[in-house]
């Protein structure tokens, strides 16, 4: 068996649905997700292996060691996928408390957890075994323009509070490497996009917003530039990471894809406009600047031949193909979206977008 904390999220469930799906998937491994279904988790987002008698699930907050080292010892999986975090930027300016919690202690109950089931293992149960952090390239802070994209190597630097609680997490995970010999494997990855992801961050929230007619906010100049990768290729990456990453090493996972944030839109509104005319001109009538983030990072972008070299690992998809299947699946699941935009959500948005936010509900 293998633990997924977090796999009731965007990348932790399509992480799952893809393990049960794969191509020679051992009936008898299991995934137990474990997570503590806070507003980004969603029992939905397993909807399509709800049957499947590999899945069981585990309501369960990781900030509580004791009960999770009772499940490892109850289930003693092979590894554990740790995915669970608060994971929005802007929400962690608003309040980075709960960062600190799940981000940081969290990760730290976790390791203890697992450096306690580890310990007690024996023979090749215990030389199996692996913990993969899964964080994000936000830990190398913010690029200019000309500066080569972030290697493994490169110094740490975060500028959010939610990218300082990752990057504290992964020194954690590191250090349980160096002192217990716990084996870890940490996975830093850029910008996610396809199904699934909560319509809080960027590609979600602007094709949730086209289709409803709402403003499409965009923060600053829309210059940012992020390193774009589709869902399916981030969690193929982790799948290789688990099979043949070396223990205390750290692979970065990107798309060798950067586009500016306002080029992210207008291409959202140009598919949506061949996709699902509205009628009223195209869907770009309805971007509109905004007040820019507080200590908005400028680009991020991944340098990921370590990962391709040493893993064989490529993306799969090019943004174009993966912003159709995307576009696409947000046009076939307005419940999902119905769903999870419910009266929190609503609030949530009041908060964030200010005076703006008239223009969100509508
Ligand atoms: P998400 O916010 O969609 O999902 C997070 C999941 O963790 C939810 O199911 C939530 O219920 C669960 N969770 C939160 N607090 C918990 C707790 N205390 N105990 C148990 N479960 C808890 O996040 P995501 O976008 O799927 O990101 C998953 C991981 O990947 C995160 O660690 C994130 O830092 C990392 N990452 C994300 C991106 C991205 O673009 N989204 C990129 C690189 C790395
Ligand atoms: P986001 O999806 O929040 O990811 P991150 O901040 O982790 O990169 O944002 C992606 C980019 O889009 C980022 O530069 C901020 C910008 N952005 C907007 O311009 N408007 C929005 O409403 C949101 C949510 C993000």
């Amino acid at each position: 068996m293998i633990f997924v904390t977090g796999g009731a999220g965007f990348i932790g469930s399509n992480f799952v649905v893809d393990w049960l799906h794969r191509e020679g998937a051992a009936i008898d491994e299991p995934v137990l997700v474990l997570d503590a279904l806070t507003y980004a988790g969603n029992l939905a987002n397993l909807a399509s292996v709800r049957a499947h008698p590999g899945l069981q699930f585990a309501r369960q907050d990781i900030c509580d060691s004791a009960a999770v080292l009772a499940l490892l010892r109850r289930h003693r999986p092979r590894a554990v996928v740790h995915f669970a975090a608060e994971s929005h930027v802007d929400r962690s300016i608003l309040g980075p408390g709960e960062f600190v919690r799940t981000n940081i202690e969290g990760t730290f109950s976790l390791l203890e957890a697992a450096r306690a089931y580890h310990g007690e293992r024996t023979g090749s149960e215990r030389d199996a075994f692996r913990f993969l952090h899964v964080s994000t390239d936000e830990v190398y802070g913010s690029l200019e323009e000309h500066e080569p994209a972030f290697t493994e190597t490169t110094r740490y630097a975060p500028n959010s509070p939610y990218a300082a609680s990752k990057a504290a997490s992964d020194h954690l995970v590191r250090a349980y490497f160096h002192t217990y010999g716990l084996p870890v494997v940490t996975t830093n990855c850029s910008n996610n996009y396809g199904p699934f992801q909560f319509p809080e961050k960027l590609i979600p929230l602007m094709i949730a917003n086209a289709l409803q007619g709402r403003s499409l906010p965009v923060y600053g100049d829309g210059q940012n530039v992020r390193d774009w990768l589709y869902v399916g290729d981030h969690c193929r990456g982790i799948r290789r990471v688990l099979e043949a990453g070396r223990p205390g090493e750290t692979y970065n996972i990107g798309g060798r894809n950067e586009v500016r944030n306002i080029d992210v839109v207008r291409r959202i509104c140009a598919m949506l406009d061949e996709l699902r005319p509205d009628g009223g001109g195209s869907y770009a009538r309805h971007i509109t600047y905004i007040k820019d983030r507080p200590g908005h990072d400028r680009r991020y972008a991944i340098d990921c031949t370590k990962i391709e070299r040493e893993l064989g690992w490529k993306p799969a998809e090019s943004f174009e193909t993966g912003l159709r299947k995307t576009i696409a699946w947000y046009l076939d699941h307005a419940d999902w979206v119905a769903e999870v935009t419910s009266g929190k959500y609503r609030a949530w948005v009041a908060l964030q977008y200010g005076d703006a936010a008239s223009a969100f509900q509508g």
